[in-house]
């Protein structure tokens, strides 16, 4: 069964609340003072990826008590309500499976009595085929011409994930050139196709409903394209795919569903990289690499569901999460990764964390008295240093933070390696230490200043440092050990979602403004001023109409 608990009403949570005040008063540079032993004591390793979170505001009293509270909360039963299939995404109805996508393990997986596991190895199957086909050149396009570019139009949970790993994984790149489509706005599409070939594109539709507004209009223009290139209606086949669950959709769009990728919705969008909408990054890397992305991940799973809570990765950085978020009102958390091929990884989990814990209404259907999923940002190091981090040293909020880093470079060129890993180390150092004032008078003594220039100055460079932050070092990035970094952050997600007691696999949140598009969509095809909707809104679309 799933659970349903209040975590505000366990004990943890009433110790945790006492606690904080003590915890609060020690700096992280006493605590590892008073403790050698920190780093030993937290921090964990997964095969190739190394979490140290002993930078954080805990002591060994805090971290006992958010185990506790993982236990309160019946996380184990909530871990194995999702392994097990059971409906956990109840406002929806659906089991919450993207697990069984990567089950490289092969045991059955269960979906109302009936193993999935057959039609996810044959969706795979075919996947690797198709992929190969084209790698090869033996699949041709309507011309005769082998297919050099690929177009994924997708939105939200099908286009981030492929677009993250892709770029994460560039250095696995095959001779295909990928193309993430998206936006509504006609740019995206129209600078896409201007450097393009009818006779060697293949589109990938990415959509698991294939309903989505922007991903059809993006569909529909490129058929339009295509068309207009001089090929027939049956030339579509050769150059157009879906990625989809809604079979009917597919068809009617015009695609031959020989050519449609299944999926299904036991896979949420937002997890849905590991599905057939992992198509693009086959493609992108490779088949064999793709499947490693799905065992490295597969590796994580295993790892959440067997290991014991105090070295679990996903639970820990959770609890770290909710700590901040609950305890110390952090109201934000940032991913940087000091790594330039993961610019887009905290994008993606824009959409993860956020799309999934953004819920102000508890599994009981009542408004919450808490706080729920943080505000998720973050670009890749060192780029953000010289924008932002200004604010995590010295602003006036708590930012927790995750650095990312690999140990080996893809690209070794000169000491660039070095001086990347070198920001790394002194980024949560600094944010740790901080600098005191005594530290900050003797540096300007030392440069010369004048007593009077000290005074005037020292205020402004003095660190309050006691900024937590986890750093997540990796031998290097590869298929597996990104499959694994992604799949770590789902299941932490997940985590907090249980903890929170929120439905963490419907969006809900996104429905009124789609809504609202619709009724607005009809009221810019004519002239006439509208009155329909506020002031403000009608001003709006008046000041427009008279633009355009
Ligand atoms: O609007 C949000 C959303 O439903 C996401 O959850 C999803 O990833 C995205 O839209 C795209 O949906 P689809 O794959 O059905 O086109």
């Amino acid at each position: 069964m799933f659970p349903n608990v209040d975590f505000t009403t366990t004990q943890a949570y009433k110790y945790l609340a006492d606690h904080y005040i003590s915890v609060n008063e020690k700096s992280l540079k006493q605590l590892f003072e008073e403790d050698p032993d920190r780093f030993q004591k937290f921090s964990t390793q997964l095969e190739d990826i190394l979490l140290d979170f002993s930078k954080n505001r805990i002591t060994d009293e805090t971290f006992a008590l958010l185990i506790q509270l993982a236990k309160e909360c019946q996380l184990d039963k909530a871990i194995d309500a999702m392994f097990n299939g059971e409906k956990i995404n109840k406002t929806e109805g659906r089991q919450v499976l993207h697990t069984a996508l990567r089950n490289q393990s092969n045991d059955a997986v269960l979906v109302d009595g009936e193993d999935v596991m057959p039609k996810v190895n044959a969706v795979l199957a075919h996947m690797k085929d198709f992929t190969n086909r084209i790698l090869s050149g033996s699949w041709k396009g309507f011309t005769g011409k082998e297919i050099t570019d690929v177009v994924n139009i997708g939105i939200g949970g099908s286009d981030l994930g492929p677009v993250m790993v892709t770029e994460a994984l560039k250095s696995y790149k095959t001779r295909l050139n990928l193309h993430f489509v998206s936006n509504v706005d006609g740019t995206h599409i129209a600078e896409t196709l201007k450097g393009l070939n009818p006779e060697t594109t293949l589109f990938l539709i990415a959509s698991k409903t294939f309903t989505t507004q922007e991903t059809m209009a993006n569909a529909a223009s490129a058929k339009a394209w295509f068309l207009a290139s001089g090929a027939e209606q049956t030339d579509v086949a050769k150059h157009f795919a879906a990625l989809s669950t809604n079979e009917k959709g597919v068809s009617e769009f015009g695609i031959d569903t020989e050519n449609m990728f299944e999926f299904w919705d036991w896979v949420g969008g937002r997890y849905s990289l590991w599905s057939a909408i992992g198509l693009s990054i086959s493609l992108g890397i490779g088949f064999e690499n793709f499947e490693q992305l799905l065992k490295g991940a597969h590796t994580a799973d295993q790892h959440f569901k067997n290991t014991e809570f105090e070295r679990n990765i996903p639970v820990v950085l959770a609890l770290l999460g909710i700590w901040y978020n609950n305890f110390f009102d952090a109201e934000s958390h940032a991913i940087l990764p000091y790594d330039q091929y993961l610019h887009r990884f905290a994008a993606y989990f824009q959409q993860g964390d956020m799309e999934s814990n953004g819920k102000y209404i508890d599994r009981n259907g009542n408004r919450v008295d808490y706080q729920t999923g943080p505000i998720i940002w973050g670009e890749p190091g060192t780029n953000g240093q010289h924008a932002f981090y200004q604010l995590i040293h010295q602003g006036t909020k708590l930012i927790p933070c995750d650095f990312i880093a690999p140990a080996i470079s893809l690209n070794p060129l000169g000491n660039h390696h070095q001086l990347l890993l070198s920001n790394f180390f002194a980024q949560t150092e600094a944010l740790m230490n901080g600098k005191n004032e005594e530290e900050v008078v003797a540096e300007l003594q030392k440069a010369g200043k004048s007593a009077q220039e000290i005074e005037a100055l020292k205020n402004f460079k003095v660190f309050e440092g006691n900024r937590p932050t986890n750093s997540f070092l990796i031998k290097k990035i590869t298929p597996y050990t990104l499959g694994t970094l992604i799949a770590l952050y789902e299941h932490k997600i997940f985590v907090q979602g249980v903890i929170w007691n929120v439905y963490s696999f419907d969006q809900w949140g996104v429905e009124l403004g789609k809504q609202l598009a619709n009724n607005i969509l009809p009221e810019l095809v004519d002239e006439n001023d509208v009155s329909s909707h506020d002031a403000s809104t009608n001003g709006l679309i008046n000041q427009y109409k008279a633009w355009r």
